[in-house]
């Protein structure tokens, strides 16, 4: 396989999703006022984009049922593009009177996933899709987030042809924008390499978005195949949070710190305040109420130094015993 070195650093924009991948799975309501707070909190961190809920059925995301009360009380940044996902027309009437900047609807590359997590077939989705486009008309952009576009946790393997296809009936409704995502963490470097080179080949104008989860720990090796192969957008979740619970096995996506750290340690311009976000991923165990997945948090970035150790000199030099 041909694999593509960027020749220089290209700029990477950084969409965050915790508020709405992340708090969609877990177990507990995150009080509205702290929605709020930590979205507006990322505002400030220089990400492109922050999906700020879902215009879901309470009934199927409870966790997300206050997603007019998030959207109508956050501070909107100059900059910083507003998202909400959004599964049929109802969601993107409730979305529109909220005035976000983006509609992202959702749907599955496989039949059976797309039937479990929103009730619908394929083409009925597709079908929404093409009522949303009239109704959008411009006055957000429209995505389309493409669950399972790596592999489906009913029916495995999810041929190439079965994602163009899909992107071909977006691209024809007049969606602007697609996000390849990896609902169960099943894609591998080789093949996102393969398929994110194949749509912008076919859709050099398409604006293009992956969506990793990190539940085989392939989750930074696909986002840096997704580089390698001319991707600039990367969804990624602060602490790692996230899942489809709809999915079985789903686990976080790709910890959104960790992400900004890897690319601004290879050069690479993210835009975004990697301290400050550390600081933010710091709360997040306090507000979900348990431990989060997120490596550099813990570790500290790596240009972190501790002070050496007593009696050592900086040569080198211990002045006791030697490990080895
Ligand atoms: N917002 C709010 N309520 C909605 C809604 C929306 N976008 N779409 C449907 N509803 C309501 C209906 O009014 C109805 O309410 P009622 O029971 O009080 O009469 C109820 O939900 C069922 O409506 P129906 O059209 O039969 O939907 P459904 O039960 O077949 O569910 C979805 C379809 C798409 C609404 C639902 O499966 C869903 O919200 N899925 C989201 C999945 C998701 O976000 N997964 C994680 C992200 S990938
Ligand atoms: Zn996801």
């Amino acid at each position: 396989m041909h694999v593509m070195v960027p020749t220089k650093n290209p700029r990477l924009y950084i969409h965050e999703v915790s508020v709405r991948d992340g708090f969609q799975i877990e177990p507990e309501f995150i009080p509205t006022e702290q929605k709020v707070a930590l979205v507006n909190a990322l505002s400030r961190t220089g990400v492109a984009k922050i999906e700020v809920t879902s215009f879901t059925s309470p009934k199927a995301i409870p966790g997300l049922a206050d997603a007019e009360a998030v959207m109508g009380r956050i501070d909107r940044v100059l900059g910083v593009q507003y998202a909400a996902l959004v599964p049929n027309v109802r969601g993107c009437e409730r979305a529109l009177a909220c005035q976000v900047d983006e509609v992202n609807v959702v749907m599955s590359a496989s039949q059976s996933h797309n039937v479990a997590n929103l009730r619908m077939t394929p083409e009925q989705s597709l079908g929404q899709f093409a009522d949303i486009a009239k109704l959008v008309d411009s006055k957000a952009f429209l995505n389309a987030s493409l669950s399972t576009a790596f592999g489906c946790p009913f029916e495995g393997q999810v041929p190439l042809s079965r994602v163009l296809e899909m992107i071909d009936r977006f691209s024809d409704i007049g969606i602007e924008g697609v996000t390849l995502c990896d609902t169960t963490g099943v894609g591998n470097p080789r093949q996102v390499m393969e398929v994110c080179l194949a749509v912008q080949d076919r859709w050099p104008a398409m604006v293009f978005t992956a969506h990793f989860h990190d539940t085989r720990g392939m989750g930074l090796a696909n986002a840096l195949a997704a580089l390698q192969a001319g991707i600039v957008r990367f969804d990624a979740s602060l602490g790692g949070l996230g899942g489809c619970p709809f999915a079985p096995g789903a686990s976080g996506n790709v910890c959104t710190e960790d992400l900004v750290h890897m690319f601004e340690a290879m050069g690479c311009d993210t835009g975004v305040d990697l301290d400050g976000l550390l600081d933010l991923a710091r709360l997040l165990p306090d507000i979900v109420k348990h431990g989060v997945p997120g490596q550099v948090a813990k570790a500290g970035p790596s240009t972190r130094r501790y002070p050496l150790p007593a009696g050592q000199d900086d040569a080198g030099q211990t002045a006791g015993a030697f490990c080895s």
